[in-house]
């Protein structure tokens, strides 16, 4: 194991904004470099552990994101990942160069944090962290890199994958007013937390997926 200063990584967006396909790049180059990477990702889908999530996104406690506070959500979203931790990934956490983490609790920030009013957004970032990485003992983050994509355009790549079928959205991906807000407070991270920020348009498309790797890559310290 290399001694790397900057272990957790995680690539954070809104919807479709590209965190599974740069999260996967950068840890198989990572991997190609002679470092040991790999990649968690949340929700768990595949385990039991996010049944309140899938709950909370399938609509069935409310038809809007703001029928569940933002208290509440954070913590169905905090219990799946400290279940992916302890069963999954804890061991690996000690042994490996770099883990490379497609959402985390910044997602809580991002989607989370937009239902509180503005002046209540550093008590509740204040619980957040108290909570996952004190309480429940997930490890913190060394660097967030959110991947910034107009929602309008993000909108357009998730249409492409669902084939045009509304009804495939969750409830956060069909209120594009809700994912401005959740951009609002990815910009308020950026500012106030120091995550980096990946521009991934230009000219109103998205960058190249070589492009926003290449970048992301320019982030990370101490690479071979
Ligand atoms: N730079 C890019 N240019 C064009 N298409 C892209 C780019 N990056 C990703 N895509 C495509 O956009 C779609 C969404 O990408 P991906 O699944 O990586 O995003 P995501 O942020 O993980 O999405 P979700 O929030 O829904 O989990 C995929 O079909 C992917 O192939
Ligand atoms: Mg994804």
């Amino acid at each position: 194991m290399v001694n790397t200063k900057c272990k957790l990584i995680v690539i954070d967006g809104l919807d479709g904004s590209g965190k599974a396909t740069q999260s996967k790049l950068l840890s198989d180059k990572l991997n190609t470099l002679g470092y040991r990477a790999r990649t968690i990702s949340f929700p768990d889908y595949e385990s039991d552990s996010s049944a309140l999530v899938k709950m909370y996104l399938g609509g069935k406690l409310g038809s809007s994101p703001d029928d569940v506070n933002a208290y509440a959500a954070s913590t169905f979203y905090a219990v799946d990942r400290v279940a992916s931790y302890l069963n999954t990934w804890r061991a690996d956490y000690e042994s490996y160069d770099y883990i490379i983490a497609d959402r985390y609790t910044t997602s809580n920030i991002i989607h989370q944090m937009a239902k509180v009013a503005e002046d209540e957004r550093d008590s509740y970032i204040d619980w957040l962290f108290d909570f996952e990485y004190r309480r429940l003992e997930l490890p913190a983050p060394d660097m967030v890199i959110f991947l910034d994509v107009d929602p309008a355009i993000s909108q357009k790549l998730i249409d492409g994958r669902y084939g045009g079928d509304e009804s495939k959205k969750d409830i956060h991906e069909s209120d594009v007013a809700y994912l401005m807000r959740c951009r609002t407070s990815a910009v308020y991270a950026i500012e106030h937390l120091g995550w980096k920020r990946i521009d991934c348009t230009e000219d109103g498309s998205m960058c190249t997926i070589e492009e926003i790797h290449d970048r992301i890559l320019a982030l990370i310290p101490d690479i071979k």
